[in-house]
């Protein structure tokens, strides 16, 4: 496949943070799920190539293990795959035969990809007849977040998933940024000044500071529940939703 093949093969753009999640009608296997179905809640989106493969069912299994870590923060997970639901069906029920897991979460038979089109989950240059390895991180308002595509050959990682979450969680709920390798517990990035009384202010506040554009500060907080009063980093750049 040439390149220009590629770029005529999709049809469809990347989905934008910031911006809405494209609005979507399915079939899952708990019956029909619309977008708007999780308004006033996260939600994850993740897509996997295809059912009965082995990467896929670990990591079935590995989502399934923390859908009640990340429902005690107020996200549920939704998967998909251009399957038809009954094969989601018979594999589910496979994979709590064969490994013991319960899969809790709703899993979309995107037959005809009309989600799949619309969330960019289709990379050609990988495989034209399966979705990649990708994850959506949807807000209560529906405002998509963040995302993460992995290749197929790549299993995900759940700890990076569940950090994902309170990192978006953190930022929200206390005005701030969360640093590299940042995991709960750790200390924060506070927005940098952008004035110069603001910045030589900076440098009396008793943060810790390597200079006035980097400072960080501890919360004395757990990772932010369900509910919680959310303001958004930095809150005069975001658009206006
Ligand atoms: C797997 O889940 O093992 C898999 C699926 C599609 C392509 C490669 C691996």
């Amino acid at each position: 496949m040439t390149h220009s093949d590629l770029a005529l093969d999709t049809g469809a753009r990347l989905p934008r943070l910031n911006e809405p999640a494209p609005a979507f009608e399915a079939v899952t296997t708990h019956g029909t799920i619309r977008l708007a179905d999780y308004e006033g809640s996260w939600l994850i989106l993740f897509s996997h190539p295809a059912d009965f493969t082995p990467v896929c069912t670990t990591e079935f299994a590995a989502f399934a293990d923390i859908a009640p870590q990340l429902r005690e923060r107020g996200a549920e997970l939704l998967g998909l795959s251009i399957d038809s639901v009954y094969s989601h069906l018979a594999w589910v029920r496979n994979i709590e035969e064969k490994l013991g897991v319960e899969i809790s979460f709703p899993v979309i038979a995107d037959l005809d990809r009309k989600v799949a089109t619309a969330y960019g989950m289709v990379m050609p240059g990988e495989s034209s007849t399966e979705t990649s390895r990708c994850v959506f991180f949807i807000d209560p308002k529906s405002v998509l977040r963040a995302m993460i595509y992995y290749p197929l050959s790549l299993g995900r990682n759940m700890s990076e998933i569940l950090r994902v979450i309170d990192a978006l969680q953190t930022a929200d709920r206390h005005g701030v940024a969360t640093p590299a390798n940042w995991k709960p517990g750790d200390k924060v990035i506070v927005p940098a000044p952008k004035t110069q009384e603001g910045m030589a202010q900076r440098m009396k506040e008793g943060l810790e500071c390597v200079d006035w554009y980097l400072c960080k500060k501890s919360l004395d907080v757990e990772p932010a529940a369900k509910g919680a009063k959310e303001t958004r980093w930095p809150a005069s750049t975001t658009a206006a939703r």
